[in-house]
C-alpha cells in the first residue's frame, strides 16, 4: 500500500469509541461541573490559566506538521509519494493554523465577556500543570503520536463546547459573543474535520497497524494533562 492509499483508508470504527471515552472523562470532571453551573470565578480562572496553551497552539500545530519533513520518511516512502502527501498535509495544516488563530481571538472575546482585559489580566507565569499539558503535545518526535495529540485537542474542544453550550447557566454568563469560541467548536465538518484528517495522518505514519489500545494511549495522556490543568482552576 502506498502512502496515498494509506492516507485514504477509512478510519477504524473504534476511533468513535475513543472519542466517547474522552467525552465521558471531560464532562465528569470538577471543572466541567463548575462551568455548567455558570461559576463565574472558575470560568475567569480557566480563561486566564489555560490561555498560555491557546496562545501558542497555532505555532505548535505548525511545528508538528514540520516533523513530516524528516528525510527518513522520504527514504522510506519514496520522494514522489512523500511530496504528494505533504502537499495535502500542508493544505490541512494551513487550514488548522488559520482556524486556531481565529479561535485564539475568540478565546479573548470569552475573556472580555467575563470582564477580563487583554493583555494585563493575562500576563502571568503558566501554571506547572499547564506547562505539562503543553509538553504533552510537543514532546514526541514521532509524527503519529504528535497528530494523535492534536486529535486529543480537537476532542477536548468539542467535548467542552457541546457539553457547556447545553447549559443555560453557562451561556447566560458568557452571552452570545462570549460563547462563540464554544459555538465554533461544535460545527460538524464530517469526514473533512480536522480531527479526522489528523487521525488519517497519524495512521498513515503509524509503525505497523493502528489498534485502539496504542492509538488511545497518547490521546488519553493529553486529556489527562488537560484535566489536571483545568481542575486546578476549581
Ligand atoms: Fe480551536
Amino acid at each position: 500500500m502506498n502512502l496515498r492509499e494509506r492516507f485514504d483508508r477509512p478510519l477504524p470504527s473504534w476511533t468513535k469509541d475513543i472519542k466517547s471515552e474522552v467525552y465521558a472523562r471531560i464532562i465528569s470532571a470538577p471543572f466541567a461541573e463548575a462551568c455548567r453551573q455558570g461559576n463565574r470565578e472558575v470560568m475567569k480562572k480557566l480563561v486566564v490559566e489555560l490561555w498560555p496553551f491557546v496562545e501558542v497552539f497555532p505555532g505548535i500545530v505548525e511545528r508538528g506538521y514540520r516533523k513530516l519533513l524528516n528525510p527518513s520518511f522520504f527514504l522510506k516512502y519514496g520522494p514522489v509519494d512523500m511530496v504528494q502527501l505533504l502537499r495535502r498535509a500542508m493544505h490541512v495544516l494551513k487550514d488548522i493554523k488559520q482556524d486556531e488563530k481565529e479561535h485564539r481571538n475568540l478565546w479573548l472575546d470569552t475573556g472580555s465577556s467575563l470582564g477580563l482585559r487583554y493583555s494585563t489580566d493575562f500576563e502571568k507565569e503558566p501554571l506547572p500543570q499547564v506547562k505539562l499539558w503543553l509538553d504533552s503535545v510537543t514532546r514526541s518526535s514521532n509524527p503519529s503520536e504528535t497528530f494523535l495529540s492534536f486529535v486529543a485537542i480537537e476532542m477536548i474542544a468539542e467535548s467542552v463546547s457541546r457539553n457547556f453550550l447545553a447549559s443555560e447557566k453557562f451561556t447566560s454568563v458568557l452571552g452570545k459573543e462570549g460563547s462563540r469560541w464554544f459555538t465554533v467548536h461544535t460545527i460538524d465538518h464530517g469526514d473533512e474535520s480536522h480531527e479526522n484528517l489528523e487521525f488519517c495522518l497519524a495512521f498513515t505514519f503509524y509503525e505497523g497497524e493502528a489498534d485502539k489500545e496504542t492509538a488511545s494511549r497518547p490521546i488519553q495522556y493529553v486529556v489527562s494533562r488537560f484535566l489536571d490543568a483545568a481542575n486546578v482552576c476549581v
